[in-house]
């Protein structure tokens, strides 16, 4: 096995023998706006460590990507180059739009070819990030750099006082970790990456940012593929939450301590009014982690389950270090001096009664204590992820109520696709104000922790291409702690089947359907449900039949005769 090591713990030698000295200017991602989009994910490189070379990989750059201003109602047209030489693809965390749009792992870009995705814009106002997401490759790929914002904009959101310029009043900042090996380059061997020991802000180690005495926005993503961070300012003052994954909260939150794990976004005000010329640090508390969040000191004991590789050498873990430094200088032209009371209408869906309710139980391979309750590999009902297997078809415009149960001995950032969700319970309470909007991924407390949501799938019906929902820590969701669904339309099926060996009729059939043959001779019909298993099998000898399928399961089927399948619907 390959040694770990020295970058990443010489810059954090560094790092914990003197106060942090922040070196490196925070890089503000260019903004790219209007309708057309063109993105090259390409091979670049950067220097962590001066003198120190890093290959690395970044969209229109050497490492992370442009941010992508979208506007609600507008309709984007996306090109998207891979250069990399290797497959990959480009998903949009947290957007309502069509699964073929969605760019999962059944939407591949193959090596020198162009992917022009199209989509109208839904969203609220909200930050949301792009992302590869490649069976096997996706840890790899955001590790080796690409990632990038999505920044929506509405009507809603423009209407309130609040500090929106880009790059001034106004930023996102990415937290990332990185495993740097013995020659300076970033280790995407899932293995080591308990030992993240590079801190990264938007893809700078020790940074700061010069930013005004005012009110100051930051749009926070955890991108790690693991690590959690436990937010909160060096001089413990309040920051005002006022937004989470989905957009804007109703009101803003005031807060010292704020906890964001893989995938999750919060946009955060701090007010830096009076503080000219000091300088104020967004903090990890790792000391204060809750108990089973990859980032704590103790992460159970060396015993049972086992330790997660390299987690008591990662001197990150239970550890307070800065993640940005904002030098505080004087105001701009027309500072935001304060933060409105209200911030959205409503963050609740509506809905009247709840069609659908599903449990998910997260477990490892070996049981909450058994030697891998940290490791994994994690399943989700017993079955790991198959791209084969749809797990759940759901009716479009069923709203439903997901309980996700974690029996293991860490937390788990549970995340769906298609869309957001409110939380109606979270560990047996209500969740707190902050986590009362909208979100995309929740994270579930580990020994039995359980979190309750309710969500509306509404649009975008789509038999063929599913949407994922998985753990966003990568090294989980890469093995195999990941399901996949379909939105079906019943009601938009058409009525009649037809094909060149036969039409079926009605569709979707409660009770009987006909099958009518183009060719009469003797024929064998076969039924399979949607996992592949066989339901019926009958010979006709004929022109045509009927069919009893009322004791069939609600679901979708596939009658299939000679060469030729049709896929049908039972009510
Ligand atoms: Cu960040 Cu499946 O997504
Ligand atoms: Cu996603
Ligand atoms: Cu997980």
């Amino acid at each position: 096995m390959k040694t770990i090591n020295t970058l990443g713990l010489l810059s954090l030698s560094f790092l914990f023998s003197t106060t942090i000295i922040a070196q490196n200017p925070l890089v503000i991602p260019p903004a790219l706006s209007g309708t057309d989009f063109d993105l090259t994910i390409q091979h670049g490189s950067v220097e962590f460590t001066p003198g120190v070379t890093t290959s690395t990989m970044g969209v229109n750059g050497d490492i992370l990507g442009p941010t992508l201003i979208f506007t609600q109602g507008e309709t984007v047209n996306i090109a998207v180059h891979n250069e990399i030489g290797d497959t990959t693809t480009v998903h949009w965390h947290g957007m309502h739009i069509p699964a073929a749009m969605d760019g999962g792992p059944h939407t591949p870009i193959p090596p020198g070819t162009t992917w022009n995705p199209t989509f109208t814009i839904m969203d609220h106002a909200s930050t949301m990030w792009y992302h590869p997401h490649l069976m096997h490759k996706t840890n790899t790929h955001i590790q080796m750099g690409i990632a990038g914002f999505v920044i929506i904009k509405d009507a809603e959101e423009a209407a309130l006082n609040l500090p929106r310029t880009y790059g001034v009043d106004d930023i996102p900042v990415v937290f990332q970790t990185k495993t740097i090996d013995e020659n300076g380059q970033i280790d995407t061997d899932m293995a080591h990456a308990g030992m993240d020991t590079l801190v990264l802000a938007n893809g700078t180690p020790n940074a700061y940012f010069d930013a005004p005495a005012q009110m100051f926005r930051v749009r926070m993503l955890d991108a790690s593929s693991e690590r959690s961070y436990n937010i909160g300012l060096s001089n413990n003052a309040p920051f005002v939450v006022i937004g989470s994954d989905g957009g804007l909260l109703t009101s803003g939150t005031p807060l010292t301590r704020l906890l964001i794990s893989p995938g999750e976004r919060y946009e955060i005000i701090i007010d830096l009014s009076g503080l000219e010329g000091e300088s104020v640090q967004i903090m990890n508390y790792g000391s204060a982690m809750p108990a089973g969040v990859y980032g704590n000191a103790t992460t159970l004991g060396p015993s049972s389950p086992d330790p997660i590789p390299f987690y008591y050498d990662n001197p990150l873990n239970g550890s307070d270090f800065a993640l940005l430094t904002l030098n505080v200088g004087p105001q701009t032209a027309n500072p935001v001096l304060s933060t409105p009371q209200t911030l959205a209408a409503t963050t609740d869906l509506e809905y009247s009664s709840v069609d659908f309710t599903r449990q998910i139980l997260m477990s490892p391979v070996g049981g909450m204590m058994g030697p891998q309750g940290l490791t994994g590999p994690f399943q989700f009902n017993g079955n790991l992820f198959d791209m084969n297997v749809v797990n759940y078809e759901v009716d479009l415009n069923n709203t439903e109520v997901w309980t996700i149960t974690n029996q293991s001995a860490i937390s788990h950032p549970f995340h769906i696709h298609d869309v957001q969700f409110n939380i109606q319970e979270y560990d047996g309470g209500l969740p707190p104000p902050h986590m009362q909007g909208w979100k995309d991924v929740v994270l579930i407390p580990p020994f039995m922790g359980t979190v309750k949501f309710i969500t509306k799938f509404e649009d975008f019906a789509d038999p063929d291409v599913p949407y994922m929902y998985h753990c966003h820590i990568l090294v989980h969701e890469e093995g195999g702690m990941m399901g996949q669904f379909v939105v079906i339309d019943r009601e938009g099926v058409g009525s009649v089947i037809e094909n060149e060996t036969f039409s079926l009729y009605p569709n979707p059939a409660s009770e009987n359907i006909r099958i009518e043959l183009n060719n009469v001779g003797s024929n064998e019909i076969t039924i399979r449900d949607i996992s592949g298993r066989t339901v019926m099998v009958l010979s006709i000898n004929g022109a045509s039949t009927s069919l009893d399928v009322s004791s069939f399961i609600p679901g979708v089927y596939f009658v299939s005769i000679g060469n030729t399948t049709a896929r049908f619907i039972k009510d």
